[in-house]
């Protein structure tokens, strides 16, 4: 059962819709779902086939995709899907539009993911002021944050997440959730078009705290709604005192809401190593 406190809404990531199934019934409920290429090289109908020497045609990897992703819509068909298009380094924003738009077209509730690189600004700028739903992944600073917000300004609220990945940045000693903190008092000048997707969760700290701070939205893996689940799913006030192990503090920077979204500053390293990992994660699956 969803509980009484709980303001931010608990997405699940992952690629697998017998997961999703699972989780539901484990939480009572679930808003939705967020899906990567990582994540769908990681079902296990997807690894069966690769375990047995085989691989996916292009169409077909597609049709799987699609598959996945109309089952975890008939899951949860008031809730957000998220489907990422697929990018590379030299992938063009046209190109991901064409994809999107495709994409966009499975189910009745996507929203489609682009990378937060230049290239998929670009494509998002188009998407959303068409009316498209997005979600703009791979996010791992405020002005990148800030460029999201200016790409889609005009956006109804509901219609544009961007997905800061707090693990990732964790990972090489940095403290992803003050990015999420960084990201909402930013945001909290402007007029709230964009909501916050705490991403890449790795434990129940990051879940806390991220609900702590009243993240929009949370999209956490099986393992950690688990563990949430297993301690009665809190929600944590004021008296919590996030413990961020040491990691480096990420400070928080004036950048002003009014600039034109190619004006900051976008690149960033993990970007492009997310980008590749995600691209190599999908043609590992293709013949
Ligand atoms: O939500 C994004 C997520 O799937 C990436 O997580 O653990 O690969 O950094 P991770």
């Amino acid at each position: 059962m969803r509980p009484d406190t709980l303001r931010s809404r608990i997405f699940l990531d992952g690629g697998d819709p017998h997961e999703a199934q699972q989780a539901l019934a484990m939480l009572g409920f679930l808003d939705g779902q967020t899906t990567n290429p990582t994540l769908i090289a990681k079902n296990p109908q997807a690894k069966k086939l690769l375990e047995k020497g085989q691989k996916f045609t292009r169409e077909e990897i597609l049709n799987f995709y699609h598959f996945v992703v109309r089952e975890l819509s008939a899951l949860m068909p008031q809730g957000s899907i998220s489907i990422e298009v697929y990018a590379d380094l030299a992938t063009t924003a046209k190109d991901m539009l064409l994809q999107a738009e495709k994409m966009n077209g499975w189910i009745h509730n996507a929203h489609i993911k682009f990378p937060t690189s230049a290239e998929g600004l670009k494509a998002a700028e188009q998407a959303a002021a068409g009316g498209m739903r997005i979600n703009m992944t791979l996010c791992f600073t405020q002005e990148q944050a800030a460029a999201v917000y200016a790409a889609s300004r005009g956006a109804k609220r509901g219609n544009v997440f961007v997905s800061p990945f707090v693990g990732r940045l964790d990972d090489r000693g940095e403290d992803g959730m003050q990015l999420i903190a960084n990201i909402m008092k930013m945001y909290a000048q402007g007029d709230s078009h964009v909501e916050v997707l705490t991403a890449s969760v790795r434990n129940l700290g990051h879940l806390l705290r991220g609900l702590q701070l009243g993240s929009d939205i949370l999209t956490v893996p099986f393992t950690v709604l688990k563990e949430w689940a297993d301690q009665g799913l809190p929600v944590p006030g004021r008296g919590y005192t996030y413990d961020a192990k040491g990691l480096a503090p990420i400070p928080y920077r004036d950048i002003p809401l009014t600039l034109n979204w190619d004006q900051y500053h976008l690149d960033h390293d993990l970007t492009v190593k997310g980008t590749e990992r995600f691209s190599q994660d999908w043609n590992a699956l293709i013949t």
